[in-house]
């Protein structure tokens, strides 16, 4: 039986992605490095590059579809107007950062790497981004929010979309 494979599009994308793998060709598990390359492309990983990476590594799409699920520094959808990224990094980390992240996801009903239905916020982690002195911390795009707690976290996001009118 055949299988069917998605509709791969030629664009300069999926070039510069081809390039990109040739000269990864020699190099030994080149997967990691190929699928950030192709989220830096495409800003995530849909399942029509995870098909694409795969047809051009030789592998399964399966063994690509793990690892673009394994690792919480892939998206497999795609990403909202506004990124929030939490530290989970160590200082944060002890000063609650998953408390804040819990109740992030729970004001968003998303889960981490997923985006709200309105496309605006994308939740995501990051490892410290040098506000330790901060923490717990997160960005949201390029703007640090420090000393948070889970309330005071929901709070940043209700103002945010009240401010931009959201
Ligand atoms: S550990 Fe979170 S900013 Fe450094």
């Amino acid at each position: 039986m055949f299988q069917t494979e998605p509709h791969i599009p030629e664009n300069a994308h999926y070039k510069q992605l081809r390039d990109f793998i040739q000269t990864q060709r020699n190099t030994p598990g080149p997967l990691i490095l190929v699928l950030q390359k192709a989220q830096e492309l495409f800003g995530y990983l849909p399942r029509e590059v995870q098909a694409f990476v795969a047809r051009e590594l030789n592998l399964s799409q399966s063994e690509v579809f793990s690892v673009a699920t394994f690792y919480n520094f892939f998206r497999t959808e795609p990403i909202g107007d506004h990124i929030i990224n939490v530290c989970l990094g160590t200082a944060c980390h002890v000063k609650g950062a998953q408390h804040v992240l819990d109740a992030l996801a729970d004001e968003l009903q998303i889960r981490v790497g997923g985006t709200t239905a309105d496309g605006f916020f994308t939740l995501s982690t990051a490892r410290c981004f040098g506000a330790c002195g901060l923490a717990p911390a997160m960005m949201i795009d390029e703007e640090v929010y420090g000393k948070l707690t889970a309330d005071k976290a929901r709070k940043v996001i209700r103002d945010y979309r009240k401010n931009t009118g959201k």
